[in-house]
């Protein structure tokens, strides 16, 4: 069995009152496997942003694997937003941002979904993607192990909206990154980005995957920028064929239990279960 407390779109610069240590309390009490933060750690980029960020990754468990968002790339400091626009990220977070977790039981991927030049391409700055290079990233890591290794795969645009909800904010090359996850037997992907927490299956909404993937969102654990949902994140338990999501929400005070999810795995395809 496998614990993570997943973590999403901490955006320091706007984080206020006691959220961040009541979060830094709630993951500590139980000791995770792994802390996955999936990116937007800052608002702007910023330098102190990134600061107060990394001293809230300090005070959490390790194991962790953290990647950028993309409002971990400056938006409005064009010259370092394209030539340098991990500058910060690389300073204050990681220089890795193609981290891998693996034990015996788990192999989880970070994907560095965030964009410089995404506006250009598609009219939207704040959209992401996934290269050819990351595809070979997940088949080089995840194709050769065995099915008993709980493979995940770590993004931060996510691959479904939320449930009956218009499409925005996918990732562009969804469809060939499930495809890579498909033969590689991936399990499990887990994303941030829209700040709502949802999750279900990925042939809900790209239909020509046949591997049943379950896909996971986080809602932002600290910062002020909610989307009608409290501050929270996700307490996943995996064991093989059976993973629950226990979101755990900010109340004011301290985080606490909110909606559970199961899903159990039947013959290659999850059933979400409540
Ligand atoms: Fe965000
Ligand atoms: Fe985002």
């Amino acid at each position: 069995m496998r614990t993570i407390a997943h973590i999403s779109d901490l955006h320091f610069g706007t984080v206020e009152g006691s959220v961040a240590d009541d979060l830094v309390a709630d993951v500590r009490d139980y000791n995770p496997s792994l802390v996955v933060a999936s990116g937007d750690v800052t608002q702007r980029a910023r330098a102190w942003q990134y600061r107060a960020a990394a001293d809230l990754l300090w005070k959490l468990p390790q194991p962790q694997l953290v990647i950028p968002g993309n409002h971990d790339i400056p938006l409005f400091d064009v010259l370092t937003r394209f030539f340098m626009p991990l500058r910060n990220y690389h300073k204050f977070i990681s220089k890795d941002v193609r981290p891998v977790y693996q034990d015996d039981e788990l192999l989880v991927v970070g994907i560095n979904t965030a964009r410089s030049f995404t506006f250009v391409l598609n009219g939207f700055w704040k959209d992401g993607q996934i290269s050819e290079e990351q595809l070979l990233d997940i088949k080089l890591r995840a194709c050769d192990l065995p099915p008993s290794v709980f493979k995940i795969v770590v993004t931060h645009h996510p691959f479904i909206p939320p449930p009956g909800e218009r499409v925005h904010g996918i990732v562009h090359g969804a469809k060939a990154a499930l495809d890579q996850m498909e033969q590689c037997g991936v399990d499990m992907c887990l994303a941030g980005h829209l700040h709502r927490g949802y999750s279900g299956d990925v042939r809900t909404h790209h239909e020509a995957v046949k591997r049943s993937i379950i896909s996971v969102q986080a809602g932002t654990a600290t910062s002020t920028r909610r989307r009608g949902e409290p501050n929270a994140y996700n307490r996943i338990t995996i064991n093989p064929d059976h993973v629950t999501i226990q979101v755990r929400a900010w109340d004011g005070k301290r985080f606490a239990d909110a909606a559970k999810t199961h899903f159990s795995r039947l013959d290659g395809v999850w059933q979400r279960e409540g």
